[in-house]
Parts: C-alpha cells; structure tokens; sequence
C-alpha cells in the first residue's frame, strides 16, 4: 500500500515547508517538492496543513475507579482520538496495593488487544513497592514501559509515602525511567475535605473550594526536591496552577531534568464552571480542579516559553449517572472529564489562531515533545523519512462548534462534552495511523485492533 499526499504544508517541531509526502507500506519514504511517483491513492493537500500525528501522554480508558469505570474504553476512546488528530495514547496500567505490577500490566494489555485503533504506550501507575520487591520495576521497564507514575494525592487509594517516592524514584534514576507525579499534598487536602463535610457542605464546588493551589505547589516542590536526590528525571502532570510554575522553573534554572504537561481543561476553562445551577458543576469535578483566570494566563506564559513541554488530556470520561453518585455529597463524584478528541482543535484555535503560539510550537506540545520524552522520537512525533506515517491533515479555515451532539466533534462514549458550545477554527481532516487512512474527511474508517503497544525506550538525555 502507498500513498501519496500532494503539496501540504508540512509543519514539524522545527519545520514549515510546502512538499509532497510518500509513504509506502506504515513508513514515510520519501519526501520532495513534487514527487513524480505513482501511488495506490493519492490524497490533495493544498492549502491544508501537515502534522505528525498527535501524541497524548495522558489518558484513562476503562479504568476501574472505586465502583465506576471511565466510560470510554479502548475502541471508543481510541476512534475518538483518532478522529481528533491523535494517533498515540499512552495510559495507564494501575497497581492494586499489595499485588505485582505485573497483574495490573496484563490487564491493560487485555483491555486494549483487538481494540485499539490508534497506537498505545503505557506509563506504570505504582502505589505500592516495599524493598524485596523493587526488582518489579526493572522488568517493567525491559516490557518497553520506562516511566513510573506516582500519586501525593488520594491518600485513600494511590497514595505513596515520601519513602516509597524516593525509592521508586531512585530506582527509576538507574535504570533511565521518567517518573511522572500527580503533585497535591493529599493528606492536608483530605483534613480540608473532612471538615467541609462536617460544615454541611456538599455540593460540586466545594470539590474545587477544597483543593488549594498551593496544595499543589507544595506537593511539586517536594517532588522536584526527592527526584533531585534521588537523580531521577521527573514529569509533573496535569499541572493546573501559576503557583506550581515557580518549583518547576526553579528546578530547571538549576539544570535539574523536570518536564511539566498542563491540559486544555486548565489552559480554557475556570473555576467559574463550578457555580452553574444544581449539579451541573460535577462535569468539571477533576483533580487538580479548574483555577482562575490568572491560573490560565500564566500556563499559557509557561507553555509558550517553554517551562511546559507537554498537552495532554488527562481523558477521564465519566457518564453522568456516574457523576451522579454524588448528588448529595462532593466527595464522591468520581473524578475526571472526557477531551481525547479535542486536544488538537482546541490547542489549534485558543493557541495558534490567537496567536500564543507558533505553528512549530504546536507542534511540540501536542506530538513532538512526548514523543522524545517518552522514549517514541522519531518514530512518533515528526514527519521524516524513516518515521512512522502517523499524519494528520489538518484543515485550517473549517470551524465545528464543539458539542456532544454534533457528530463531528464527539465520538466519545460520553454524555457532555467538557467545552460544550466552544467555537474552534481548525480542524483535523484526514488522519493516517502508520500509512493506513483511518479518518478520512472527518469520518472514521479504521478498525479496532489495528493500533499498535508501542514498547518504549528508556530515557536518553538530553532529549528536549
Ligand atoms: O480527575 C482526574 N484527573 N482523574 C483521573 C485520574 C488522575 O488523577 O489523573
Ligand atoms: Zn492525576
Ligand atoms: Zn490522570
């Protein structure tokens, strides 16, 4: 199978040029101001823009949490990325306490086999290593899973104590795995919860009046601190806040390897979703939670300038009858909201049309920069001879209103759209995963089981 993409705009990390692409079988081979060269399907692109396929770091398909699971499971999750321009998630594998790491690894193999159909990594969720056991990590890493997530938050289920931070992250220094941290002092945050409740208070908003920034900042700070001892590369994500900025940078400053993903939730939406009538809040109820619009202008500042390297989702869809569960009490509304399919457009028209960031920089937040981090570049991440043909033609001018009832912007198996009603200008068209067209002018025609695990290489420094 070849295919031939005429006289798009190719943009890269570092490039922006108008060429033709040529991709036989899963692999771009050639690359030409005009190619005069025959193909089984040839597909115009002028005037339309040229990406790698978009790489999300973050995702939670069909994962377990407490009596519910994110409603979107592999299939669905993954045709909506695809239909969104993102042609690789990585996911997350997650420990039960006192069992291997290997149980939770199977299990997430098993839920994405003959589902998925864009290609997928894995990051180790650990909540739980005592010493005689710590040998579990370096076989992870040898399954092509180099990076280790931790948990200071959610003292109640993945929690880790500052000892076992250390010992994962020292481990994770050795042997070249990125650990990456959701950073919130869970302990001081479940004292402020347990005596909201006790005041009465319970609806929504009091998840967000509950969670204090600088509970967040203070959780990056020791984390940045640990993984500095401990020598290991650390990726703080989701971060939501101005006041998380200033340990990030201040580690970088030092020459110490901490990368920092923000999501499109924190760079768009605030804390103002929280006082819409009755229960409506709950669609917004994500950990960290919504901030303020200072919080939104100093992300942007950091994901232009480059103290943030990464967007991802953090794609945590739940229908409303799960949300639903906490009708009467805040705390147990089950955490997260559904974006794997809007990352691309929403970054395109609130960062590049506004002018906050260049078309390379789009580039490297959305696809380009995890790629390297994660042990993916330059199979993933860029548009190069060798690479995989991972491509998303991308119309610039086309507008869609975002909606759960507008076909072209949700596949998601979800009953709200996290950016209901937002207007975007840029839209992803047609998307190749590995060669093979799987959306084609906005319509899905890849197949389940046609994506790929993606085993990853440990950590290569200097990458970004
Ligand atoms: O609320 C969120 N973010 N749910 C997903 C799990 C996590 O904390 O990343
Ligand atoms: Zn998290
Ligand atoms: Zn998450």
């Amino acid at each position: 199978m070849s295919v031939l993409i005429r006289q798009g705009r190719i943009v890269t990390a570092a490039d922006d040029y108008v060429a033709d692409l040529f991709i036989e079988n899963e692999t771009i081979t050639q690359i030409g101001e005009h190619l005069e060269i025959e193909a089984d399907e040839i597909i115009e692109a002028r005037g339309k823009l040229v990406f790698p396929g978009g790489v999300d770091p973050h995702v939670h398909l069909d994962l377990p949490v407490g009596a519910v699971v994110s409603s979107d499971d592999y299939e669905s999750g993954t045709r909506a990325a695809a239909c969104g321009g993102t042609t690789t998630v990585m996911d997350f594998p997650t420990q039960e306490r006192g069992r291997s790491l290997f149980e939770a690894l199977e299990l997430w193999h098993e839920k994405a086999r003959q589902k998925a159909c864009v290609d997928y990594a894995f990051h180790m969720i650990v909540c739980d290593m005592p010493p005689e056991r710590e040998t579990e990590l370096r076989k992870v890493v040898e399954e092509g899973i180099p990076s280790f997530k931790l948990f200071t938050a959610y003292p109640d289920r993945l929690y880790v104590d500052d000892g076992t931070l250390y010992r994962v992250m020292r481990n994770a220094g050795e042997l070249g795995a990125v650990v990456m941290m959701h950073a919130e002092n869970g302990i001081v945050i479940d004292e402020i919860v347990r005596q909201a409740c006790a005041e009465g208070h319970r609806d929504p908003r009091w998840h967000a009046l509950t969670r204090p920034a600088i509970m967040e900042a203070e959780a990056v700070h020791r984390c940045v601190a640990i993984a500095q001892v401990a020598r290991a590369v650390l990726y703080v994500v989701h971060i939501s806040c101005a006041a998380a900025l200033e340990p990030l940078r201040a580690a970088r400053d030092r020459g110490q390897l901490v990368f920092g993903e923000t999501c499109p939730q924190y760079l768009l939406l605030d804390h103002t979703a929280y006082e819409k009538p009755g229960f409506e809040g709950a669609k917004w109820v994500m950990t960290p939670p919504l901030r303020s619009k200072h919080d939104q202008t100093e992300l942007w500042k950091a994901l232009r300038m480059g103290d943030i390297q990464t967007v991802g989702t953090d794609h945590c869809p739940f229908m409303m009858c799960d949300k639903e569960r906490g009708l009467e009490n805040f705390t147990k509304i089950p955490n997260g909201a559904p974006g794997i399919e809007n990352r691309m457009a929403l970054l395109f028209h609130a960062g590049v049309r506004s002018g906050a960031l260049s078309l390379n920089r789009f580039v490297q937040v959305t696809s380009t920069n995890a790629a390297k981090i994660f042990g993916l570049f330059p199979k993933k991440g860029t548009i190069a001879v060798g690479s995989d043909a991972d491509v998303v033609i991308f119309n610039p001018e086309r507008e869609e209103t975002i909606s759960v009832s507008n076909p072209r912007t949700h596949h998601m198996r979800v009953d709200y759209n996290t950016y209901e009603g937002m207007r975007v200008q840029g839209i992803p068209e047609t998307v190749l995963l590995r060669g093979r067209i799987i959306v084609r002018n906005g319509e899905f025609v890849g197949k389940p089981g046609y994506g790929r695990f993606l085993k990853r290489r440990s950590y290569e420094e200097p990458v970004i």
